[in-house]
């Protein structure tokens, strides 16, 4: 059927004693891990256990410090990504890594361009670019500039640029995170497909069904070992959880006490986010946990960013019973409203600046000695938001962009926490973001609310905003257009509105 099944012995690729150490810390220990021709093979585990350090190693992006790696049997080393790629191991990177001001065709085919005598073929690499997004369900016009993309069009990018290179193992860190049900299963379809023609991959998700539905075999790595290999069909998602976390995830959402009617802290009346949002209504309690519920586009996030002052915004907001009109973020800020942004990556933190800059970046004021910055209490600072938070990392002097994704969010949460907000906006709040850490945020999130703040939670996730919200509000088109609470806080009512077609109309 494959080419490497003509001896099924020896597996396609083959890992043995892999470890990684950055600095002192060891963050894979004795790694051993096969890849069969023809198979899926998922790595689960919690943020920072070690799963995207693992496949970069596999894809040449790291050396290991000990252990070895055979293809078809044979002993490899790889002098970088290019010289994998040449085996034929390919890596869909966790984070997007493309040139920003290139047009869609261009990043994809960036290095390796499509020549028409001496001149670059445009024509060619557009319709070339066009047929690979809309191969993975996408429909992106290839002269659009990739800045202009949302997170999940970018994902879509650079999974069409990675499978146009030659491969015999595809991995895919993290692909579904940033993409909507249609476009994951689209992606699916795709794996399949790759699947089928004999090549390995190897399937990294925080979505555990997911898992169960795509792949062959699934592997756990806790903290840097492995902790268990099984055949999918062996294995239910309640079990893989468990050997994630280590330990039994059985309620994932926090037990609240009924918010009672309690003074209004937020009124918006007829706000309009031009272009996105048109003609907004709705009130926030205090202690109260309001959901904003819709489909990828519905214009949450925008009516959110209208609200705080990231965006030109038209309306009515009273904050405390007093108008307030925020003309950037900054006036919101002091008014004591924070917002999280779904984009940790572009709008929350810098990345390659290190973990005290950016908790205390937003709150210097606090911090400010007599002449200087008192570097004492930054540091106390970062000590108590690593406890408090249980942000995991193995040194303190790293850059936030070495954080794994949900230690990245529980910085962010830390440093907006610092500014003490009466109103959290938390947008996507566990978006990739593992059971473990998921639990710890949504606990996070009712505290909060306990303590008299209010929040709005913005998700893509029904069960999350069902699971924690008190009432949830439904946008669809740029519009609320329907509130539920109570028995009605249910996938089936909260969709109707979202696509407004009943559940049996629905594709
Ligand atoms: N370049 C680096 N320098 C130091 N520590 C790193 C670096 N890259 C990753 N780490 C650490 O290695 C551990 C594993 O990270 P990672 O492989 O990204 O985990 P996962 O993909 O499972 O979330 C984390 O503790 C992370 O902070
Ligand atoms: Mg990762």
């Amino acid at each position: 059927m494959s080419f490497a099944d003509a001896n099924p012995a020896v597996p396609l690729f083959e890992a043995t004693g892999l470890s990684k150490t950055f600095g002192v810390v060891e963050v894979l220990k004795d790694i051993n891990l096969t890849v069969r021709a023809g198979e899926v093979h998922a790595i689960i585990g919690e943020n920072g256990a070690g799963k995207s350090t693992l496949m970069k190693i596999i894809a040449g992006n790291l050396a290991p410090t000990r252990g070895e790696m055979r293809i078809d049997g044979e002993t490899v080393t790889f002098s970088g990504p290019v010289d994998a790629e040449h085996r034929g191991i390919v890596l869909v990177h966790q984070e997007i890594l493309l040139a920003p001001d290139l047009t869609v065709a261009q990043n994809i085919y960036l290095g390796r361009e499509l020549h028409k005598g001496v001149f670059i073929d445009d024509r060619r690499m557009n319709e070339g670019a066009a047929k690979a997004v809309r191969g993975l369900g996408g429909d992106i016009d290839p002269d659009t500039i990739v800045s202009r993309l949302s997170i999940a069009q970018r994902q879509l990018v650079q999974i069409a640029r990675v499978l146009l290179v030659p491969h015999r193992i595809v991995i895919f860190d993290e692909p579904t995170a940033s993409l909507t049900p249609h476009e994951t299963d689209a992606l699916l379809k795709v794996i399949r497909q790759i699947r089928a023609k004999g090549v390995g991959v190897l399937y990294i998700s925080h979505r555990l069904p997911e898992v169960k539905e795509i792949a062959d075999r699934v592997t756990v790595l806790r903290d840097g070992k492995l902790v268990a290999s099984h055949e999918t069909s062996e294995i239910q998602p309640a079990d893989m959880a468990r050997l994630m976390v280590g330990r039994d995830v059985a309620k994932l959402y926090p037990d609240r006490h009924a918010a009672q009617a309690r003074e209004t802290v937020l009124e918006v009346e007829h706000l309009s986010v031009p272009g996105y949002a048109q003609d907004a209504s709705f009130q926030l309690k205090k202690g109260e946990i309001l959901g904003f519920a819709g489909l990828v586009g519905a214009g949450r996030t925008e009516l959110m960013e209208g609200m705080v002052g990231l965006r030109p915004s038209r309306g009515a907001v009273r904050h405390l019973g007093k108008p307030v009109n925020f003309r950037d973020v900054h006036a919101s800020l002091k008014a004591g409203i924070v917002y999280l942004s779904e984009d940790r990556k572009g709008k929350g933190l810098l990345l390659t600046k290190d973990l005290i800059v950016n908790l205390t970046l937003a709150s210097l004021g606090k911090f400010a000695g007599a002449l200087q910055i008192d570097r004492k209490r930054e540091s106390a600072a970062l000590d108590k938001a690593i406890r408090d938070f249980d942000i995991r990392t193995g040194r303190k002097d790293i850059l936030a962009g070495q954080l794994s994704g949900g230690n990245q969010q529980k910085l962010l949460l830390a440093k907006m926490m610092l500014l003490d907000p009466s109103i959290v906006i938390i947008d996507e709040p566990t978006r990739g973001i593992d059971i473990g850490n998921k639990e710890q945020i949504y606990k996070f999130i009712a505290n909060l609310a306990e303590e008299g703040r209010s929040i709005i939670v913005v998700s893509s996730e029904m069960p999350e905003l069902i699971g924690i919200c008190d009432r949830i509000l439904v946008m669809r088109s740029g519009r609320i257009v329907g509130e539920v609470t109570g028995d009605h806080m249910n996938e089936n009512e909260i969709v109707v509105l979202a696509t407004g077609v009943t559940k049996g109309e629905a594709a």
